[in-house]
């Protein structure tokens, strides 16, 4: 089935959203308490500075107790009672959380594991995206609410469902059989196509026709294969785009004003692909107290934020941390004071823009009744309460002057593809995931005040001196060009081992790697090998900087073009190319026989830093402080953000004006722990 996609197309790192203000709100839950309690949030809502809640993904029972019988007046009622306070709704489908009537009446729409056991009520994302029955449902409820709201002015844009595929991605349920077989005959047409691009005379695993294949499940005695895998991921990320689809255009053509998004980002969805391009902007879900050690987690939150942006560019944060996180078998660590305002404003540094906690008050009952929000189980507002509010007014001052800009960013490492990120799943050898290797470099570019972001490599280079693909197995020859054009206009791209040794379909290429990128690396890849007992079989990289002891992975390589920057030392490969550089136009592609793992990273990202011409965006901050740049033509906005436990000082900082102190800037800084600094810079004519 082929689909139109409705969106605003153009998705680029770059991007901003299209929004016209800054939301600044909460998730708000009218279901979960009694009238005096909901008559009195609006105020203390407003009184928060905020301007907008989100409701209704998870109230299907409340809006349709009983089949076809609809009931809004709760919701209708919460959204008057806010509108009048001038905070406006975002609406979701509320399909994440199918009634116990449906599930009751057609139990063959519950989701099946691998191991064929069926999904119960109870929870949540319990139903199959694929389910012809399913959707019907899914339709019917969002056709409901759309008419039902069609006419409220207090309503301005929808979230689609929540969080597809966050608990559970892989669905083997009968609808999932039929709609994998439909996926795959409209692929390759006919069953021929389909048994070599498996590669199926492998193993005897020849198919007669499309109605013989089954997703791949598990229960195999041994390893099943790639291809068969990678395709079965591909309609995953196909079901769910569809089963939105249908959603957004109900929406669309109830009302083309309200704008449209969803919350990612979880597995077996290309937030490049249709998901994406059916809506007007992602929107990620930030926690970043998942990280439990704490001296980590500014490293994982930005480098979250930078991933988020990679698919698409800005997005909205529906659901930003503001209390601790508990449920089940974990409770996060306590935002201290002044950490939530911290962690907010290094989700608006780093690309949202707009952003609504989670949640507006912490529920009494259910699974997640730890799972804090502003306010306490007891409504009395407290420090929570009053850091958003700080928010709020702050926001009210500079929530627009952050819309239109982009994050400036002058190192990236590849991310955001789906393909490789799935591929990896498939078969990798127990190596790290492309995007652990690319946090790890992310972390060091972080810590070392760069500039640094995440960047596909389809995506717009032109400001990137110098960029890194970690090791990515599949490289679409589509990309190619763009790649060659960021190196001729003299950038400095960085090409880790293993990559471009598949195909699209995940078989191994037929040519010597690394396939499509040799002309660009200038080098062959004659032989490899796991490095899987690096103490009794050390192996080192000889460096003008010294040598560096390499884990994991080596590769032999025969420069056709490139010059040896450095040579291996140990074993059978004393002397040989381990790394190398091609020089393209103005710029170069370095070329690493290696895992770009940390000691890696350490002796020989400096180098290439330096020859980038890169430097920490403001050489004065502690190394504790975030600083990121948003821009537009005109205009700087300047975050600086103290990470310490500690008050920091900067000797200088950019001229201009301080959004958030209203102070004239330029000369010394001092930040207090958890302080924040967003300096508009003033306008240097040249
Ligand atoms: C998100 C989800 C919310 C809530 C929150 C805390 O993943 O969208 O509904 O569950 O996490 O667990
Ligand atoms: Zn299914």
């Amino acid at each position: 089935m082929s689909i139109s996609p409705t969106g605003r197309g153009g998705l680029s790192h770059k991007r901003p959203t299209s929004f016209s203000r800054f939301w600044y709100g909460c998730a708000y839950y009218p279901e979960h308490w009694d009238e005096a309690i909901l008559q009195s949030d609006p105020e203390l809502i407003k009184n928060a500075g905020m301007n907008v809640v989100r409701m209704a993904e998870f109230a299907w029972d409340r809006m349709e107790p009983q089949e076809g019988r609809y009931g809004f007046a709760l919701f209708d009622s919460a959204i008057e009672r806010l509108g009048r306070a001038g905070i406006s709704t975002i609406l979701c489908t509320p399909t994440a959380t199918p009634p116990r009537w449906l599930t009751v009446k057609h139990p063959e729409i519950l989701r099946v594991n691998s191991d064929g056991v069926s999904m119960e009520h109870g929870s949540r994302q319990h139903c199959c995206h694929s389910s012809p029955v399913f959707r019907h449902y899914s339709r019917r409820i969002t056709q409901a609410m759309a008419e039902n709201f069609a006419d409220n002015p207090y309503v301005v844009g929808w979230q689609t469902d929540n969080e597809f595929n966050c608990h559970f991605s892989e669905c083997h349920c009968d609808s999932c059989q039929a709609g994998f077989r439909d996926f795959l005959k409209e692929r390759y047409g006919n069953i021929d196509k389909l048994n070599s691009a498996w590669g199926a005379a492998f193993w005897s695993q020849t198919y007669s026709s499309f109605g013989d294949v089954l997703t791949p499940r598990p229960h195999k005695p041994t390893y099943p294969n790639p291809a068969h895998q990678l395709d079965y991921f591909r309609y995953i990320s196909h079901a769910v785009a569809v089963f939105q689809h249908d959603q957004v255009e109900i929406l669309r053509k109830t009302r083309a004003e309200w704008f449209i998004f969803h919350n990612g980002i979880f597995s077996h969805i290309d937030y490049r692909g249709l998901l994406t391009q059916d809506l007007d902007m992602l929107a990620f879900d930030s926690y970043p107290q998942f990280c439990y050690d704490s001296s980590q987690r500014r490293f994982s939150h930005a480098f979250s934020l930078d991933c988020a942006r990679a698919w698409s560019g800005n997005f909205i944060i529906p659901e930003q941390q503001s209390g601790p996180g508990g449920q089940g078998d974990y409770l996060h660590d306590t935002p201290e004071p002044g950490e939530m305002r911290r962690m907010t404003y290094t989700s608006i540094a780093r690309g949202t823009d707009s952003l609504l906690y989670f949640r507006w008050r912490t529920s009494r009952f259910g699974a997640e009744e730890y799972w804090c929000g502003i306010l306490d189980h007891d409504n009395i507002p407290r420090r929570r309460y009053e850091e958003a509010r700080q928010i709020g007014a702050e926001l009210s001052r500079i929530g627009t002057l952050i819309l239109g800009t982009s994050v400036r960013v002058d190192i990236a490492v590849a991310a955001g593809d789906f393909v490789n990120q799935d591929a990896h799943r498939t078969l990798n050898f127990g190596l790290p995931a492309p995007d652990s290797i690319a946090g790890a470099i992310h972390s060091y570019c972080f810590d070392m005040g760069l500039a640094v972001g995440c960047v596909h490599p389809a995506d717009d280079l032109s400001d990137l001196l110098l960029y890194i693909i970690p090791h990515w197995v599949i490289i679409d020859p589509a990309w190619l060009p763009n790649l060659k054009q960021f190196v001729e206009n003299g950038g400095i791209l960085v090409i880790g081992a293993r990559s471009g040794t598949r195909d699209l379909n995940n078989n191994v290429i037929a040519e010597t790697p690394p396939g499509v990128l040799r002309e660009l690396c200038g080098v062959t890849v004659e032989e490899y090998g796991r490095c899987n007992d690096p103490e009794n079989r050390p192996l080192y990289i000889k460096t003008d900087a010294g040598e560096i002891r390499t884990q994991l992975w080596y590769e032999v390589i025969q420069p056709d073009g490139a010059e040896t920057l450095a040579t291996w030392r140990g074993r059978h490969l004393d002397g040989m190319p381990a790394i190398t550089r091609n020089k393209i136009g103005k710029g170069q592609v370095l070329y690493v026989g290696a895992y770009l793992t940390g000691a890696v990273v350490q002796y020989i990202l400096p180098t290439w830093i330096a020859e980038a011409g890169l430097k920490p965006l403001w050489a004065d901050a502690p190394p504790a402080v975030e600083v990121v740049v948003r821009e537009k033509e005109g205009s700087e906005l300047w975050f600086f953000i103290n990470h310490s436990d500690e008050e920091v000082h900067l000797k200088t900082t950019p001229e201009g004006v301080d959004l958030i102190s209203g102070e004239v800037s330029g000369g010394s800084l001092k930040l207090d722990r958890n302080g924040i600094a967003i300096i508009q810079r003033r306008r240097v004519e040249l």
